[in-house]
C-alpha cells in the first residue's frame, strides 16, 4: 500500500481562515527530555513534540536506563525519571540517532559526563554533518572520540566522571555546540564559561534554571554573550510545558501572508527573541502579524500569533539577525517569491551543513518553480515581482523537512500547483502538517489521493 503523503502537491487556495495549534517546539523538547534524564526526581513533559526527530532522543535516553513513559492519550503527559539519582548507564547497543543532529550533538554532551561509552550512528544525511564542532569543546573537558573519518558519524564517544571544566569561545555561533557544552558542564567540578559570538537559542539555560541550576547569561564585548554555569548543581525533576514550534508557525505565518483572504491564529507559539527573526523580518517586508495574549510556560516567553494576507515587499535581512532564523530561510524564500522588490540575505555558510545544502536546496526549487534567485558562496538574493511565482513542476526536496513544507507552501498561491519528490520526511519536525493546512482551507494531497478522489 503506497502512503499518502509520499508525492504530495498543492494546489491554489481560496484564503486560509481559523485557528489551529502547531506541534511542540523542536529544541525545547528534545532539552526537556535530556534534562529531564539528568535532573534526580520525576520530569513531567506536557506539549512534546512527538516527532521523529525527539524520539530519537527519547530512545537513547532509554537505552541509558532512564525510565520514560508516554502519555495514554495524544495531548498528555510524557514521564521521565532520572533513575539512580541523576546517573545513566552504558546502553547496550549503538544509540541511533535517525536524521538529528540536534539529538546527536545533546546526547554527546550528556554522555561525556559519566564513566561509560557509547557509539552513535545516523542515517546518510546525519553522517555527512560535521560533529567536530561538539567534540573539539568535550575532548578538551576529557571525553574520548573514536571515529573512521574525522569529524563525523559513527563515532564512539567514551565520558569520564572527572571532567575538566572549560573556558571556551565558539568559533561559530550554534546552540547545540552551547547546549552540548553545558550539557556536559553539569557534571564539571568547578565553572565552565562558554563565548558566543552572537547569542543563540537559550532553551537549555531557561529549562535548566527552571530546574533549579545556577546560569549566568550576561552581554560580552562586540555583541558576544558570555554563558556560565558551575558544575554539579542542585537541579531537581520539574513540570515542563512546551511551546508550540514558531519554526513549525513559521510555515503556517507564511501560507496565510500570502493566500489572498486569509486570517489565522496560531495559539501558544514560543515567542523566545532568539528564534523569532523570522517573523520580525515578514513584519519589516509588510507582512500583518500582530502577537496577542503574552504569556510565560515553562520560562520561555508565549504569545497567540495573528498573521492576515498581506502584500509584501522585498528586505534585507540584517547579518546578526541569521542565527535567531537559522531553519527558517527555506520558508522566508517562499515569502520573498511573492514579495514585490529583491530580499537579500547573507551570512549564510552554515546552511550548507543542514540536513542538506539548504542553500542549493532553496536555488534549485525556485528555479524549478519559476522565481529567480542569485546565490554566492554564504548568500541568496531572491528577485520578487509582486506578483505569484509560475510555480507548477516537481520540486527534489532530498529528503529535508523543511525543504518540502516551504514548497509545498508556495503551491497554495502559485499560478500552478507545486509538487514535490517526497513528502515522507515532513514527520521529522511537523506531523500533522498536511491535515493541519488542509483544515485550514489548503488543499495538499498527495497524487494518488488524487487520481482515486477524480475516479470515485
Ligand atoms: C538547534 C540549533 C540550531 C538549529 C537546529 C536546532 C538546537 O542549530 O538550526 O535546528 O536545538 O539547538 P545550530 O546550533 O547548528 O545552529
Amino acid at each position: 500500500m503506497k502512503k499518502l503523503t509520499s508525492h504530495p502537491i498543492t494546489k491554489k487556495a481560496e484564503g486560509l481562515k481559523g485557528a489551529v495549534r502547531v506541534p511542540g517546539d523542536k529544541s525545547v523538547s528534545h532539552r526537556a527530555l535530556m534534562l529531564g534524564a539528568t535532573a534526580p526526581g520525576v520530569t513531567r513533559i506536557t506539549g512534546l513534540l512527538e516527532s521523529e526527530d525527539v524520539l530519537r532522543t527519547a530512545r537513547a535516553l532509554m537505552a541509558l536506563g532512564i525510565q520514560i513513559v508516554p502519555p495514554a492519550s495524544k495531548d498528555g503527559i510524557w514521564q521521565v525519571t532520572s533513575m539512580n539519582e541523576g546517573s545513566v548507564a552504558a546502553p547496550r547497543s549503538a544509540l541511533y540517532l535517525g536524521n538529528s543532529g540536534t539529538a546527536a550533538r545533546l546526547m554527546m554532551g550528556l554522555i561525556a559526563g559519566y564513566p561509560i561509552s557509547a557509539s552513535f550512528l545516523g542515517d546518510p544525511a546525519l553522517s555527512k554533518r560535521p560533529m567536530g564542532r561538539v567534540i573539539k569543546p568535550l575532548a578538551q573537558m576529557g571525553a574520548k572520540f573514536e571515529m573512521s573519518t574525522a569529524d563525523r558519524l559513527p563515532l564512539r564517544v567514551t565520558g569520564s566522571s572527572a571532567l575538566r571544566p572549560i573556558h571556551y569561545e565558539l568559533p561559530t555561533a550554534s546552540a547545540q555546540v552551547k547546549s552540548a557544552i553545558l550539557l556536559a558542564a553539569l557534571r564539571a567540578k568547578g565553572g565552565t564559561e562558554i563565548i558566543e559570538p552572537i547569542p543563540t537559542r537559550d532553551h537549555t539555560e531557561r529549562l535548566l534554571r527552571h530546574m533549579g541550576a545556577t546560569v549566568l547569561s550576561e552581554p560580552g564585548p562586540n555583541g558576544s554573550s558570555v554563558v556560565t554555569i558551575i558544575g554539579f548543581p542542585d537541579m531537581i525533576g520539574k513540570d515542563i510545558v512546551v511551546p508550540s514550534d514558531p519554526s513549525s508557525a513559521s510555515f503556517l505565518a507564511v501560507a496565510a501572508l500570502i493566500t489572498p483572504g486569509s486570517e489565522i491564529v496560531i495559539p501558544h507559539v514560543g515567542i523566545n527573541p532568539l528564534r523569532i527573526g523570522l517573523f520580525q523580518t515578514l513584519i519589516e517586508m509588510g507582512g500583518d502579524i500582530t502577537f496577542e495574549n503574552h504569556r510565560e510556560a515553562s520560562s520561555e516567553p508565549v504569545a497567540d500569533i495573528r498573521v492576515r494576507y498581506s502584500a509584501m515587499k522585498g528586505v534585507s535581512v540584517p547579518k546578526e539577525r541569521v542565527v535567531s532564523m537559522m531553519d527558517e530561510f527555506p520558508i522566508l524564500s517562499i515569502a520573498a517569491a511573492f514579495a514585490e522588490g529583491d530580499t537579500h540575505m547573507s551570512n549564510l555558510a552554515d546552511l550548507r551543513l543542514r540536513e542538506t545544502d539548504r542553500l542549493s536546496n532553496i536555488a534549485q526549487g525556485l528555479a524549478v518553480t519559476g522565481v529567480r534567485c542569485t546565490t554566492s558562496e554564504d548568500g541568496l538574493t531572491i528577485h520578487g515581482t509582486g506578483k505569484p511565482p509560475a510555480g507548477g513542476g516537481t520540486v527534489e526536496v532530498n529528503k529535508d523537512h523543511r525543504i518540502a513544507m516551504s514548497f509545498l507552501i508556495m503551491g497554495l498561491a502559485s499560478k500552478s500547483p507545486v509538487a514535490i519528490d517526497d513528502g515522507d520526511f515532513i514527520n521529522l519536525s511537523f506531523p500533522g502538517f498536511t491535515t493541519l493546512l488542509n483544515g485550514l482551507g489548503a488543499d495538499i494531497r498527495s497524487e494518488e489521493a488524487q487520481i482515486t478522489s477524480k475516479a470515485g
